[in-house]
């Protein structure tokens, strides 16, 4: 896989890369350009942004460093690779789009401040802008960091266990069950100690949408849901308006 990061911060990225699973996958299983913008700055101060263009607060980010550098990074990787911005405007990033660009050929993370990157740049070079929720950050590399490592680690290899991504939150569009280690001493479900995994798969399938159901109920509209998990969650329904009547009535 290639990957290539534009960023005038590009020692911040560096340095969230050097440690962990995703900064070996970094090193040894992905082609890695990093570039920042700067050095394709025209001027000796290696400015980068400019006053905006109608006045106002904020400065924007200049269109030529910006594509030198993504022209870099494409030279460097000998591809082309969709160009992906970072930005509060964009599409949300979630599992299922990590899971797109995990199986990708690679792509161009580009970076900038929020109030502003010279339009003419993402009209003409930007495929897709992406936002890690609704909230803004005070540039994009946090984000970028965050896309990174989603991503990576769903590359073959780059976690201990091959199956240790499979039953994960949201990888179903469902939360994931809860887990339990040693010590056993009282609180652990019985049936996780039964040693019968047809049980203990059926505990886990219900106890994930249960906890869907619970706490982020939005995750189960646009899940296919067989005839099991119809019945699942019409018991929690009705034990949650059980619930909700019996608090009712305490006051
Ligand atoms: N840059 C600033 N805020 C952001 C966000 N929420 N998502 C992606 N990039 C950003």
């Amino acid at each position: 896989m290639k990957i290539g990061c534009v960023s005038i911060f590009p020692q911040l990225i560096e340095a969230a890369l050097g440690e962990g699973v995703v900064g070996r996958a970094v090193r040894e299983l992905v082609e890695f350009e990093l570039v920042s913008p700067r050095e394709f700055a025209s001027d000796e101060r290696r400015t980068v942004d400019d006053r905006p263009f109608g006045g106002g607060p904020g400065m924007v980010m200049m269109r030529e460093p910006l594509e030198g550098a993504v022209d870099c990074v494409t030279e460097r990787l000998q591809a082309a690779l969709p160009v992906v911005l970072l930005t509060p405007d964009g599409e949300r990033f979630d599992q299922r789009r990590a899971e797109a660009m995990a199986q990708s050929e690679g792509f161009i993370l580009v970076t900038g401040r929020y109030e502003g990157i010279d339009q003419r740049f993402i009209d003409d070079r930007v495929d897709v802008e992406l936002s890690i929720g609704d909230f803004v950050l005070s540039g994009g590399e946090l984000a970028a960091l965050v896309v990174l490592d989603a991503v990576l680690r769903l590359l073959p290899g780059v976690l201990g266990n091959a199956d240790s991504t499979k039953d994960e939150s949201f990888m179903d569009g469902r939360l994931d069950y809860p887990h339990y280690t040693r010590p056993s001493d009282g609180g652990v479900p019985p049936t996780l100690l039964s040693g019968n995994h047809a049980s203990i798969d059926a505990w886990r399938h219900r106890k994930a949408l249960e906890r869907t159901f619970r706490k982020r109920p939005d995750l189960l509209l646009d899940r296919a849901l067989d005839e099991t998990d119809r019945r699942l969650l019409n018991e929690l329904f009705q034990e949650s308006s059980r619930e909700r009547e019996e608090g009712r009535q305490k006051g």
